[in-house]
């Protein structure tokens, strides 16, 4: 087990280069279960998720090379197996996204019911109620999820009651091989689920309305492998956005779409950075201690959960207080005793948080158990007083790729070393 010492107070500035997301290659992955043959992904970022997903492939009977280097070759045989177990869905909820690739390709699918994560109880009612519209049965049998479609799924409409991710990804990856046409109404709406879109359609899918709330899709009989570049990870070009506002930095992100994170952008402008477009990304620009911004998340393109840590490091140091409204995951709040933990004034009721800025944090060993605490919980660390060392950095590297390294290169004083043995037996 590794975790990051962070020196506070380093300015940050230059260039960083970010690659594709994590939420849609994991997915893009999944996708390729849809075809015989070999798809090939550029771009997929190279984190532990990645490689998770490549040992479920591997399980699934597919060959998978490249997961390390950026480049993933997937061949997926004529008769893909179909189960997916409880060891590899527990170390990455995202397994769970093989669910409709596979009902739709074997008419049958066996993946171990995920569980809650470090971010909440997370629900697969929408993922099952939309299978059960195409056709299938689905039952829970010892922790186990069953779907079966033997005679194939058929075409229908769907409606969501909230617009889930996962499920808008599942229902699209089994509709896309169902008999006649399947509406998804109050559809996500992510540049992930248009990313997913636009790979099942070079693959021969007839989709309309990605990124709108309404997916339409008339199913086809088979899809072809293809290659296909993972869009730009907008949380990980957030985090470094955020970096340099947090450090009166100047920071180029490249490779990223500033139009899919256009709200923290312009929180940023309202805390006082100037941020502007450049080629390939943006630039981001702070000379004043950052204002405090209130954040309310909601789905796309509502200001994402998975910036919201970023935000509440920022404004743990603003001038003002902010309310921040988590609508998302309830425990996402957890992370912010460890900003407590670093000096921060914050008050939770509910899903709402009161942070008032502090002129200076001070560092502290903290520990985080989820991929977005812990990069907000690195980010406070930039800007604290003195050392503060970063436990469950395995959590980190699940999304991002080395990011101390990234953030060395801007000039920030980050290492990676191992943890010291725990000196306690309790
Ligand atoms: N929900 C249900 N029932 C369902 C599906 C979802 O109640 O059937 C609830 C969840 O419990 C949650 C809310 O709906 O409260 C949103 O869940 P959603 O399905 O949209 O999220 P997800 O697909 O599980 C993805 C990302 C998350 C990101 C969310 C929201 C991946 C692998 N994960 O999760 O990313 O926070 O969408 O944008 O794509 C991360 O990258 O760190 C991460 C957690």
């Amino acid at each position: 087990m590794d975790r990051f010492r962070v020196t506070g107070g380093q300015r940050l500035a230059g260039e960083v280069r970010i690659t594709g997301a994590k939420n849609s290659a994991l997915k893009l992955m999944a996708a390729a279960l849809l075809a015989e043959g070999t798809t090939v992904l550029e771009e997929a970022p190279r984190i532990l998720d990645v490689e998770i997903m490549s040992e479920l492939l591997r399980r699934l009977g597919c060959e998978v090379e490249g997961e390390t280097t950026g480049t993933v070759r997937i061949d997926v045989p004529a008769a893909p197996r179909f189960e997916a177990d409880y060891d590899l869905v527990r170390s990455m909820r995202a397994s769970i996204c093989v669910l409709g690739p596979l009902l739709a390709r074997c008419g049958e699918v066996h993946v171990a019911y995920p569980g809650g994560d470090a971010i909440g109880s997370r629900g697969l009612d929408m993922h099952i109620e939309g299978l059960v519209k195409l056709g299938a049965t689905v039952e829970n049998s010892h922790g186990v999820l069953i779907a079966k479609a033997p005679k194939g799924l058929k075409g229908t409409t769907v409606w969501l009651d909230f617009p889930s991710v996962g499920a808008t990804e599942n229902i699209l990856m089994a509709a896309v091989l169902a008999e006649g046409r399947t509406v998804i109404d109050n559809a996500a709406r992510e540049p992930e689920i248009v990313d997913i879109c636009a790979m099942l359609t070079e693959m021969g899918a007839r989709i309309e309305g990605a990124g709108s709330s309404t997916l339409e899709i008339e199913g086809v009989d088979g899809l072809k492998p293809v290659r296909h570049r993972t869009v730009p990870d907008r949380i990980v070009a957030c985090t470094f956005a955020v970096a340099a506002a947090m450090t009166l930095g100047d920071v180029t992100v490249r490779n990223a779409h500033p139009e899919h994170l256009e709200i923290a952008l312009d929180k940023l402008t309202l805390a006082g950075a100037e941020v502007s477009h450049v080629r390939d990304g943006f630039r981001v620009v702070m000379d004043r201690r950052p204002k405090a911004v209130d954040v309310v998340t909601l789905p796309y393109p509502g200001f994402a959960t998975d910036m919201q840590p970023f935000f509440a490091a920022m404004n743990s140091i603003a001038e003002g207080s902010a309310m921040i409204t988590e609508n998302l995951f309830e425990a996402r709040f957890v992370f912010l005793q460890e900003l407590l933990r670093l000096g921060a004034s914050i008050r939770t009721d509910g899903h709402h948080a009161i942070v008032r800025g502090v002129e200076q944090l001070s560092g502290a060993p903290v520990l985080t158990a989820d991929i977005r605490a812990g990069a907000g919980l690195v980010l406070a660390g930039l800007v604290a007083d003195g050392d503060t060392t970063v436990s469950g950095v395995h959590h980190i590297d699940r999304g991002y790729t080395g990011l101390e390294v990234q953030l060395q290169s801007l000039g920030a004083k980050i290492f990676r070393e191992p943890e010291p043995e725990s000196t306690s037996r309790f």
